[in-house]
């Protein structure tokens, strides 16, 4: 049975942030997140994430029944991390067969089809090494071959010139059967450049022992790439992003421009939806069939109806279920409320814990008070309610079906259906009146 051990116990000070280095978000998920839900999906037996110094916060924001976590003070080098690893994957006494794969928590985007293949290249009973073909190998381990046979990994620090010249370098994802790391990593020594226990060094322990060493190649070569500074991490971002969309357009979506979109969490389309540039998804968020979002809006937790056009310049909050043919417009902020078909609020308002019905006009600059300073109040706006412009609903309020709003309308109480509802003061004009003027010098 897979085993699965994910290192993240560097401290990453290139990232320059009180935040620990897998907990920066890629696609608004923190790396290490993503690293664990790929590990997930080969449905291994057992996942192991060894963390190290402020690292309980990546223990407190990550914890999981299906995780174990194994601390490792001081950090003394990618093997000594593994090490760590061994006791809670029971890797004492009579080990039974168990390939185990070493994921980092700062190499967010590799993908589980090659994480599958490694996998199977491994078997019980190899240690299968991903590497990748750099033109730029400079600062990898690389990938020693005598005879076409994987001999040993050298680090960057520790190579000669031909070595250096080698383009074929670890990734650092490998598999090893669990047994076997029992008994090689405590043989390891820190006598190299950097002084510190490398897992590398299992290589030559293997190629001694007879056992063979095989290599699989991820398909591109991002899936491997670490992070290790902001500039790093907003390059996977943006490649991430692309393939996201790149997905989407697979599925028939029509993208203004598919590098200026963003999804942080789960963006569910259906046929015909086009989203027009620069919109942000966050959560689950589903565009039923025919949707439009125009651009620059922000959509969170939400769902949007067939043949609803959404901005541009709106955000929905979550919470907001819109049915058939809404429009919400520019300015419009909606949240925890749901709409129901043909109804429109087109220009700046607030609609916030409301229930409306069909064919409702909210005017412009409509909002909804929901807030008392203390409490949420829902507010209930029936069927064919036109509400005129600058109205505030003091909630919990009702506008029964057909009413009318006049412009202006503090409402605190019910409106009654199909009457016309006003509170302002009646408009008075001053005969006579005249407007001061600035007095003269003297
Ligand atoms: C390592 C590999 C190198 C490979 C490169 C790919 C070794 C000795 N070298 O080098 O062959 O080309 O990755 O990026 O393995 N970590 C711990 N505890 C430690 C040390 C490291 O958890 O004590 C974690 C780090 O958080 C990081 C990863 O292991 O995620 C790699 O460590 P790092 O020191 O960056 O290794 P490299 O020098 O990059
Ligand atoms: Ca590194």
């Amino acid at each position: 049975m897979l085993k699965i051990i994910i290192l993240a116990a560097g401290q990453g000070k290139r990232m320059r942030s009180a935040l620990p280095k897998v907990l920066h978000p890629i696609a608004g998920k923190p790396m290490l997140a993503h690293v664990i839900d790929t590990a997930r999906r080969l449905e291994p037996a057992k996942i192991c994430v060894v963390y190290g110094h402020g690292g309980e916060r990546v223990r407190e924001a990550l914890d999981a029944p299906d995780l174990v976590w194994a601390k490792q003070e001081p950090q003394l080098g990618t093997g000594h991390a593994v090490m760590q690893a061994l006791p809670l994957l029971n890797a004492t006494g009579a080990v039974p067969p168990a390939p185990t794969l070493v994921l980092y928590g700062d190499v967010p985007l590799i993908r589980a089809e090659t994480l599958r293949r490694l996998v199977a290249a491994a078997g019980d009973d190899k240690l299968a090494l991903l590497t990748a073909q750099l033109a730029d190998p400079h600062g990898y381990g690389r990938i020693v071959r005598v005879d076409g046979k994987v001999a040993r990994i050298v680090e960057e620090k520790d190579a000669d010139d031909a070595e250096r010249a080698i383009q074929e370098v670890n990734t650092g994802i490998l598999v090893a059967p669990l047994a076997a790391l029992a008994r090689w990593l405590p043989q390891l020594s820190n006598r190299n450049a950097q002084g510190e226990y490398y897992l590398t060094d299992i290589v030559q322990l293997a190629v001694a022992e007879g056992m063979e060493v095989v290599t699989a190649q991820p398909e591109a070569n991002w899936e491997t790439d670490g992070v290790n500074s902001k500039s790093q991490l907003a390059r996977l971002e943006r490649i991430h992003q692309r393939n996201l969309a790149e997905a989407l357009m697979e599925q028939g979506v029509t993208l203004a421009d598919p590098d200026r979109i963003d999804i942080r969490g789960e963006l569910v389309c259906g046929r015909d939806v086009f989203i027009d540039v620069n919109c942000v998804f966050e959560g689950r968020v589903e565009l039923k069939d025919g949707a439009r979002i125009l651009p620059n809006c922000v959509i969170q937790d939400a769902v949007v109806g067939p043949h609803s056009i959404i901005g541009p310049f709106a955000r929905l909050r979550p919470g907001t279920v819109l049915a058939e043919d809404v429009h919400i417009g520019n300015f419009v902020e909606v949240k925890n409320s749901t709409i129901a078909a043909h109804s429109k609020a087109n220009h700046l308002a607030y609609i916030g814990d409301t229930t409306m019905g069909s064919r409702v006009n909210v005017g412009a600059g409509t909002i909804t008070c929901n807030y008392d300073g203390a409490n949420k109040h829902r507010t209930v706006i029936e069927d064919d309610v036109f509400i005129g412009s600058d109205t505030q609903l003091v909630a919990p309020v009702t506008v029964g079906r057909g009413a009318t709003l006049g412009a202006g309308t503090t409402l605190t109480k019910d409106a009654p259906p199909g009457e016309l509802t006003l509170s302002r003061a009646k408009q008075v004009s001053v005969p006579g009146w005249k407007r001061p003027v600035k007095k003269k010098k003297d």
